[in-house]
């Protein structure tokens, strides 16, 4: 039998999305994924712009976050502290199921993976921002949270 035309590219589709969907549950941090420091990571975090970052976290980040170190609570939960703490565990802030069964520690890598595309990472999660596709500019974003710290952090 001859298909027609056009209906390969909607076959196409069909074989692409079990493939896709089975792809970004790997990718989420409740299904075990445990995304490591990586050579790539710490040269793209040693590369980054402190600068940068913090300038697109005013930008974008701080319309719901507080990044203050006497700030608290707004849209979004307070980023002091934030390495170290578990996903969804500081108190006082009522965050998603998703984020809550997330399990994981926010670390440099968690970080990035997260911020890259925070419902791949975090399906279900209560945080409007989609995330940042370009990897050196969120290497800039995460190395401005680590300033958010009584003591920075070391770098990996
Ligand atoms: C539109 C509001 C909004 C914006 C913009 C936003 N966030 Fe969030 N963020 C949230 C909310 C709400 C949560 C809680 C998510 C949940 O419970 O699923 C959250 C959670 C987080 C967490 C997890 C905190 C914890 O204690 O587990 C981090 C880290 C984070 N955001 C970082 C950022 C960064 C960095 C940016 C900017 C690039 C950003 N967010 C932009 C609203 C926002």
């Amino acid at each position: 039998m001859n298909l027609p035309l056009a209906a390969l590219p909607c076959l196409a589709g069909l074989l692409a999305l079990p493939a896709a969907a089975a792809e970004a549950a790997n990718a989420a941090f409740a299904s075990g994924h445990r995304p490591a420091v990586t050579l790539e990571l710490k040269t793209r975090l040693a590369r980054a712009d402190a600068a940068a970052g913090a300038a697109f976290f005013e930008r974008k980040c701080s319309q719901c976050h507080d990044g203050e170190k006497t700030g608290g609570h707004a849209k979004g939960p307070f980023l002091w502290n934030l390495f170290g703490r578990k996903a969804g565990a500081i108190a006082g802030f009522e965050f998603s199921p998703a984020m809550l069964r997330a399990g994981v520690s926010w670390d440099y890598a968690t970080l990035d993976h997260y911020l890259a595309d925070t419902e791949r990472a975090v399906p279900g999660k209560a945080m409007n921002f989609v995330g940042i596709p370009d990897p050196a500019l969120r290497a800039a974003v995460v190395l401005h949270l680590r300033t958010l710290n009584d003591a920075a952090p070391p770098l990996p």
